[in-house]
C-alpha cells in the first residue's frame, strides 16, 4: 500500500539545545491510524508539528504523499492535513458552527455553503448542529469541546489528520465514548491518521499499528498485538504494563480454528439417539440447537448405568436441554469472549456466524490457545517462554 505519510531520517533540536526528535523513521500508509504512545516531552507534538510545518526539521525530511512537505506552501500544506491540537483550542469568541467552518471560510467556501457542510460535520460527530451550533465554547462540556476539534479537523476533507490527544481532557468514560465513536467515524472516513495519546490503552484500542516512544526515538512501530505480546525492550515492556497480556485480549480476536466442534443435536431429535451420538463422540454433553439451528442451549451425556436401572431413556432432547445463552460473534475479542465467560459464569461459549449460525464453541483452553496463536503470529523471533501468559491464564 502508498505510504500517505514518510518520515525519513527526521530530528529536531531546538534553537536551545533540546533534542525533541531523533532520527526518527516511520511511514503511515493510506488510511491508516498509526498511534503514537510515549511519556510526557518524548518528541510527541514535536513530531506532529513538523508535518504541518509549524515546527522545520533540523534534519531529514518528511514525504506527504511522496513530496517533501519542505516544497508546498505551507498555507496549502494546512488544508490538506486536518489538525486537533492539544487542549482542542477552539476560537472562545465564535460559535460552535463557525468554529467548524473556520477552514471553510479560509477557503473561500460561500458562507451559507460553509455553515451547511459545518452543520453536517457536527452532527457526524455526534452533536446536533440545532442544540450546539450557536453555543460558545465555554458552553459544552469537556467532550463536547473534543467533538467540535474533531469536527472542525474533518471540514476540508483533508486526506491527513494530525490528532494530539484529542481526547485527553475528558474523564475515562466520555474518553471511551469518544474513542469508540472516533473509530466508527474512521471506518466511515478512512483518513490517514496520526493520533498521539499518553495512554497505552487508547493506543492500542485505536491504532492499526502503535509507535512507542522512548526519548525522541521510536523504540517499537508495531500493531498493537505485537506491542503487547511481545515487547521489543524493556523500555517498551514497562510502559505497556505488566498487565499487559490482558491489554492484548482486547486486541485479538476470536477465529475459527479457536472452536472446538462439541457433538450438535437439536431439540426434536430422540433423546435415546442423542445420547448415543454423545457417548460415541465420548462427550459429556452437547450442544442443543432449536428446529431453526439457533442456539437453544446443552444437554448433558445421560448416565448410561443410571439409565439400565430404571430411569427414563425416553423423551426428546427437548426434555432435558437447559438453556444456555452465553454466545458471540466470531471476530469479537477475546476480552469479550472472556467477560461473557466470566458473566455466564460458563465453561464455554458458542460461537455464531454473521447470519447467527453455530460455528463451535470457545472455551478457557481455547481461549488461551488463540492468545498463543497471535503471539506466534506476530513475534515469530521470540521464544515463547518469553511471552508472559500467566497474567491471562492465573486469573
Ligand atoms: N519551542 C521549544 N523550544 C525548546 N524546547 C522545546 C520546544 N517545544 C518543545 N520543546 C521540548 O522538546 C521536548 C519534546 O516536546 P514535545 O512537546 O514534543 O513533547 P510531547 O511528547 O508532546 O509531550 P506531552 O506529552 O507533554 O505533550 C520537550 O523536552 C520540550 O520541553
Ligand atoms: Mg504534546
Amino acid at each position: 500500500m502508498m505510504n500517505m505519510l514518510r518520515f525519513e531520517h527526521v530530528s529536531k533540536r531546538y534553537p536551545d539545545g533540546t533534542v525533541a526528535v531523533d532520527d526518527l523513521h516511520l511511514e503511515v500508509a493510506e488510511g491508516e491510524l498509526v498511534t503514537l504512545v510515549g511519556p510526557s516531552g518524548c518528541g510527541k507534538t514535536t513530531t506532529m508539528k513538523m508535518v504541518n510545518r509549524l515546527e522545520e526539521p533540523t534534519q531529514g525530511r518528511i514525504l506527504l504523499d511522496g513530496r517533501d512537505v519542505a516544497s508546498y506552501d505551507p498555507v496549502k500544506l494546512r488544508r490538506r492535513i486536518g489538525y486537533v491540537i492539544q487542549q482542542v483550542g477552539l476560537f472562545p469568541h465564535k460559535t460552535v458552527l463557525d468554529n467548524t467552518a473556520t477552514v471553510l471560510h479560509l477557503l473561500g467556501r460561500r458562507r451559507g455553503e460553509s455553515r451547511k457542510r459545518a452543520a453536517e460535520l457536527l452532527d457526524l460527530v455526534g452533536l446536533d448542529p440545532a442544540v450546539y451550533g450557536d453555543r460558545y465554547p465555554d458552553q459544552l462540556s469537556g467532550g463536547q469541546r473534543q467533538r467540535v476539534g474533531v469536527a472542525r479537523a474533518l471540514a476540508a476533507d483533508p486526506p491527513v489528520l494530525l490528532m494530539d490527544e484529542p481526547f485527553g481532557a475528558v474523564d475515562p468514560v466520555v474518553r471511551e465514548r469518544l474513542q469508540n465513536e472516533f473509530l466508527r467515524l474512521q471506518a466511515e472516513v478512512r483518513k490517514t491518521v496520526l493520533f498521539v495519546t499518553h495512554d497505552i490503552e487508547e493506543a492500542v484500542r485505536l491504532g492499526d499499528r502503535i509507535a512507542v516512544y522512548g526519548q525522541g526515538r521510536i523504540e517499537q512501530f508495531d500493531s498493537p498485538a505485537a506491542v503487547l505480546g511481545a515487547p521489543a525492550n524493556d523500555y517498551v515492556a514497562s510502559f505497556v504494563g505488566s498487565d499487559r497480556g490482558l491489554k492484548r485480549l482486547s486486541v485479538t480476536p476470536v477465529e475459527k480454528g479457536d472452536l472446538e466442534q462439541p457433538p450438535v443435536v437439536h431439540l426434536a431429535d430422540p433423546m435415546p439417539v442423542a445420547a448415543r451420538r454423545m457417548r460415541a463422540e465420548g462427550a459429556r454433553w452437547a450442544v442443543v440447537l432449536d428446529e431453526n439451528d439457533m442456539l437453544h442451549g446443552w444437554v448433558p451425556t445421560p448416565d448410561e448405568d443410571a439409565e439400565a436401572g430404571g430411569g427414563d431413556p425416553g423423551g426428546t432432547v427437548a426434555a432435558r436441554a437447559r438453556r444456555m445463552e452465553a454466545w458471540l460473534p466470531l471476530g469479537s475479542s477475546l476480552k469479550r469472549a472472556f467477560s461473557t465467560m466470566l458473566q455466564y459464569d460458563a465453561g464455554w461459549i458458542a460461537v455464531l456466524d454473521e447470519g447467527d449460525r453455530f460455528l463451535g464453541v470457545l472455551t478457557p483452553a481455547g481461549l488461551h490457545e488463540a492468545l498463543r496463536r497471535s503471539i506466534d503470529a506476530d513475534a515469530h523471533d521470540i521464544d515463547r517462554t518469553e511471552v508472559d501468559l500467566d497474567i491471562v491464564t492465573g486469573v
